[in-house]
């Protein structure tokens, strides 16, 4: 990978890569600072995410959310084939966010309808309100629906994701597993029409189980 930046040495085993992270999590506050004083013109491109991003995108997940708790998510959603999309975005080759989408299934008495669900996704500390987030979002909702996926499910905040079309999922009888606050679980069709019919609990992939 790239010289600086939120980069590692790759040692073989997952374990040891998780240490060398946490080793080298002061340097990656240290880069992120210089890029600051060097003053690097944003240039930033979205791109699927490779094997050699892991560790970038586990540094950066676990800088935004300040724990480790939704970089493991991420590698545990990698591992069991669930990041239907994952993105990551660069600026001169440096891992600086990243947005994965894993399969949700909407539930009813009835037949159930699939949907993915965005989460989680992350923007370096340093690197936020330049409008990645918003990148990542528009490229990976551009993505899902270029696979043939319909309707995406998003839990978080309504005036954030709202930009993106998204809209409460109670105004189409779709509620979330986990408790939420009013307006914070949201939908969004990919192809008009694809959420007629598409009511239920929506159901997310196991390796969610545990996340708070
Ligand atoms: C959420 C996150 C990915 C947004 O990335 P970003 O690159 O800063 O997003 P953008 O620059 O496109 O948009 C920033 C805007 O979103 C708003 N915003 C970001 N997070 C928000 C939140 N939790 N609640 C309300 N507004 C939020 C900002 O206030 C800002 O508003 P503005 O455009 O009016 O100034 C980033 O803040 C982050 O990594 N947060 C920590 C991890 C997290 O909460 N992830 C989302 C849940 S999975």
């Amino acid at each position: 990978m790239g010289e600086g930046g939120v980069t590692f040495s790759s040692p073989k085993e997952p374990w040891a890569r998780r240490e060398g992270c946490r080793l080298r999590w002061p340097s990656c506050a240290d880069v992120s600072m210089r890029e600051d004083m060097e003053h690097v013109p944003p240039k930033v491109v979205v791109r699927p995410e490779e094997p050699d991003d892991h560790d970038a995108v586990y540094c950066v997940s676990q800088l935004a959310f300040g724990r480790r708790d939704e970089a493991d998510l991420v590698d545990r959603l990698r591992a069991a084939g669930k990041a239907i999309v994952s993105l990551v975005a660069a600026d001169a080759g440096r891992i600086v966010g990243h947005i994965l989408f894993s399969p949700v299934s909407v539930k009813s008495s009835g037949a159930d309808c699939s949907a993915v669900g965005l989460a989680p996704m992350a923007v370096l500390p340093n690197r936020q309100r330049e409008g990645i987030g918003s990148f990542l979002v528009r490229r990976g909702l551009d993505e899902c629906r270029r696979l043939g996926h319909e309707r995406v499910v998003v839990l978080g905040h309504p005036e954030y994701y709202g930009r993106f079309g998204f809209l409460p999922a109670s105004r189409v009888g779709i509620r979330c597993e986990y408790d939420a606050p009013e307006g914070a679980f949201m939908v969004v069709e990919l192809r008009p029409g694809a959420l007629n019919g598409c009511a239920g609990t929506a159901v997310y992939a196991p390796e969610f189980g545990g996340l708070e």
